[in-house]
């Protein structure tokens, strides 16, 4: 430890208390660049070469906690080191050097090779050549399916549905399981309310409740856990945390969040992993606070493993330990690996900066064995939760009972913004068809960012089902008005509208390729990118009735696109069965359902944009109309001074939680079981809602809730509970919904648990935007919180190695 870090633990340690986010990094700047290669390969010794041969993994008996022990007790440093490195081996063929390697107990996980028997060799050597036989983890990135590509996360969060989420997550396991595959880096669980930010794609959007909700469920369809034997492949929490409150949207960028909104809006998902029993955790990127992710001891050590009582292994983010290095935080690689085991990272992910340097950090003194050993623990807990695990058979990929489930679950996304009475489209009536757009036939841009493993010959798009269905039914006119989203040349637009206008529709497949979102693709507009924008005016200009199909990642500003269409629907990257399942909502043979997950703003300048806003003390009325197009010299008096935008109007252009269907909801009596709550009761809010329509559909019920006085301010409404139903045409269903104090709770902004007396309002309805019409007063306060698993307090700073846990 140098003189100034050692002089930072122990002003930390006097003042106690302080702030974890206002602590002191003083390290120096110089740069070591992560490892390009690994050190020699050193066999290592056995600990005491008298001892009888060792044990090997299968053969050890006895409990979870025995086995772990044995194992340890036998292993060297090297080996212990070598179960925290994870490597990526750059080809799909093992290298001698890195086959030597495993057989060395030097790796502890290696990134999926791309081919199934290269990941079976690379795990037959560790088992069967290394001398303890410890397992390797096999990980990749299966984030919305593996050959099955199901919606992006974002997209999948629009079903508002945790079980179609869960199973869409059991397919994804399986077949990962089936190529051999033991470890996927997901859910996301990062909340994001900014759509600049390419990754809000992989998130499951701006609610803490809903995305907790569905990451749980991820967790479950992942993992498949049964009497703690992990059945399915182990899950990956990412990226702890506040990833998606980078500044400005731009990747990578730093985080600065305030108490209030850690607690209450980026911490609890990340919760709802642990309390599903999510096995892995991985760190962020970013710096959170002044603290790199990957050595927020704060974080890391004191709220998810000592409050939340987290016993998986936290894994570093690829290179994140020594990007310290950039970020101003750790001066060396060596101080780098220091800082993030110490925090609490228990695996390096491609630095090798633990391999280089652990062992001469437990030689300094710098890193405790039982710090080491704990962090061995960790990583030994999974393989033997997973020992157990039958091998999947081969022949899991691409099951039609899957393909089926990634249709439904398509269906189920897809968000009907508007509908001038055009859709359901009636194929009796239709003679040629125009099927338009970048988007339309466009194989692998429909699969979306994280689809490693999809392939272009699996997916069907838009255009080729249109065709399938309409096969002597109706002509299929083809113009694609743009070679992709982002296309600058409007030359062959014409050709599109000239198309259009020979037919009795034209549906145009619009939006954003895959390569626009995910990592590091962040933009700086939200509007059509490329030519786009004129090639709907076009289209829509000629007359022929118009359906705007969006692909895309991200909510978008696409209020004229809206204006100029006569129906809206929201797909984001749908995944293999694109095509038929939105065939099957425009023809009617499901009525749309989803909901959206995130807010859409009308113009980037909003951003950021989410319903769960506080007020202000200066809100503008609802009857603001923006100085810029309205003719006036100034703003009226009534509408100065107010929180608003002089060139926008108030409000985003559709709010969360808003989707249409083919037909209608009435919600009426809503009622709450009493007039008052105590600590430790419970109250019953229900409304019945009725399907006033034609069409049997399912409708997303919401409950929202205001805490009208608090001595934290508290966002102007809250989702507290959501349900899908089914519902046929004509019926009715009571929807009830229950909370506790517990739910009614917040954390201030020292991070304790307050439940305030006070008047609280709520409704239930179809959106975000539901009237707030019922009431009731919670009598007593619950006192301020103590630390402990289920009530975490504000993180207090731990530096050093004086806590191992
Ligand atoms: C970096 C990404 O941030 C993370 O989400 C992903 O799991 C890793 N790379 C591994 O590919």
């Amino acid at each position: 430890m140098n003189t100034r870090r050692l002089a930072t633990v122990l002003i930390v340690l006097v003042v106690g208390s302080v702030s974890p986010f206002a602590i002191a990094q003083t390290t120096g700047p110089s740069y070591d660049a992560p490892a390009a290669t690994a050190p020699a390969v050193v066999a290592p010794q056995p600990a005491d070469t008298q001892e009888a041969p060792p044990l090997r993994f299968d053969l050890i008996a006895g409990d979870l906690d025995q086995r772990i022990d044995r194992l340890i007790d036998q292993m060297t440093t090297a080996e212990k080191i070598g179960q925290l490195t994870q490597i990526y081996p750059s080809d799909d063929q093992l290298t001698e050097e890195t086959a030597q390697r495993i057989r060395a107990g030097l790796i502890g996980s290696v990134f999926y090779p791309g081919k199934r028997s290269v990941a079976e060799e690379a795990q037959r050597i560790a088992r069967e050549e290394s001398r303890l036989g410890i397992p390797l983890l096999i990980a990749r990135d299966v984030i919305h399916g593996l050959r099955t590509v199901f919606p992006i996360p974002l997209g999948q969060a629009a079903t508002w549905n945790p079980a179609l989420v869960e199973e869409g997550a059991r397919i994804a396991a399986d077949e990962a399981k089936s190529e051999r595959i033991d470890w996927t880096f997901a859910p996301m669980v990062d909340i994001s309310r900014d759509a600049r930010w390419g990754r809000i794609a992989e998130t499951l959007g701006e609610d803490p409740l809903l995305a907790g909700e569905l990451a749980a469920a991820m967790v479950r369809g992942f993992q498949q856990e049964q009497n703690g034997q992990i059945t399915g492949v182990l899950a990956c929490a990412k990226h702890f945390v506040g990833y998606g409150f980078a500044e400005g949207g731009r990747d990578y960028n730093r985080v600065s969040i305030s108490q209030a909104d850690l607690h209450n809006v980026a911490l609890p998902p990340f919760k709802a992993t642990v309390d599903a029993g999510c096995r892995t955790f991985m760190t962020t990127f970013s710096e959170v606070n002044g603290l790199p992710g990957t050595a927020h001891t704060p974080l890391l050590r004191d709220v998810l493993k000592r409050d939340w009582g987290f016993s998986g292994f936290v894994v570093s983010d690829w290179g994140s330990i020594t990007e310290m290095v950039a970020h101003g935080f750790a001066s060396d690689t060596a101080d780098a690996a220091a800082l993030s085991i110490q925090a609490g990272v228990d695996m390096d992910m491609c630095t090798l900066a633990y391999e280089k340097h652990l062992a001469e950090l437990i030689d300094a003194g710098q890193l405790s064995t039982e710090r080491l050993d704990d962090a061995v623990r960790r990583v030994l807990r999974c393989k033997v939760e997973l020992a157990s695990r039958s091998p999947q058979p081969v022949g899991m990929l691409l099951r039609p009972a899957s393909l089926e489930a990634a249709r439904e679950t398509v269906r189920q996304s897809v968000v009907l913004l508007k509908n001038d009475n055009i859709l359901p489209l009636d194929e009796t009536k239709l003679k040629q068809v125009a099927v338009i757009g970048p988007m339309a036939d466009a194989p692998v841009q429909q699969l979306g960012c994280w689809s490693l493993d999809g392939k272009a010959e699996d997916s069907v798009t838009p255009l080729a089902a249109l065709r399938d269905r309409l096969d002597g039914v109706a002509e299929v006119m083809y113009a694609p008005g743009a070679k992709n989203t982002f296309d600058e040349d409007a030359s062959v637009i014409e050709k599109a509208a000239e198309v259009a206008s020979q037919a009795d529709v034209a549906l145009l497949f619009v939006g954003e390729d895959a390569t626009l979102s995910g990592e590091a693709r962040c933009r700086v507009s939200l509007d059509m990118p490329g030519v786009q924008a004129e090639l709907i005016e076009a289209v829509a200009e000629t007359g022929t009735p118009t359906v705007l199909v969006f692909l895309a990642g991200r909510p978008m500003s696409i209020g004229d696109q809206v204006e100029q269409s006569e129906a809206v629907m929201f797909a984001w990257h749908p995944g293999t069965m694109a095509g038929p399942a939105i065939a099957d909502l425009l023809f009617g043979d499901a009525s749309p359902s989803g909901k959206l997950p995130v807010t859409f703003p009308r113009s980037v300048g909003q951003t950021p944009i989410y319903y769960a806003h506080p007020n202000t003390g200066r809100p503008s009325p609802d009857n603001y109309r923006p100085l810029v197009g309205s003719g006036e010299d100034d703003l009226p008096g009534e509408f100065q001074y107010r929180s608003h935008y002089l060139d926008e109007e108030l409000g985003p252009q559709f709010p969360f939680g808003f989707g249409l269907s083919y037909t209608s909801f009435d919600y009426s009596s809503g009622s709450v079981s009493r007039q008052t709550i105590e600590p430790n009761d419970t109250i019953t809010l229900s409304a019945k809602v009725t399907n006033t329509g034609t069409v049997d559909a399912d409708e997303v019920v919401q409950l929202y809730v205001r805490d009208k006085v608090a001595r934290s301010v508290r966002p102007v409404r809250e989702l507290k509970g959501f349900q899908r139903i089914r519902l046929p045409a004509g019926q009715s269903k009571e929807v009830e919904f229950t909370l506790s104090t517990k739910d009614l709770a917040y954390r201030d902004n020292e991070g304790n648990l307050v439940v305030e007396p006070g008047e609280f309002t709520a409704g239930i309805g179809g959106d975000s935007t539901v009237e707030l019409d019922m009431k009731f007063t919670l009598e007593e306060a619950l006192t301020t919180a103590a630390p402990s698993a289920s009530q975490p307090r504000i993180p207090t700073a731990t530096t050093g190695d004086q806590a191992v846990r």
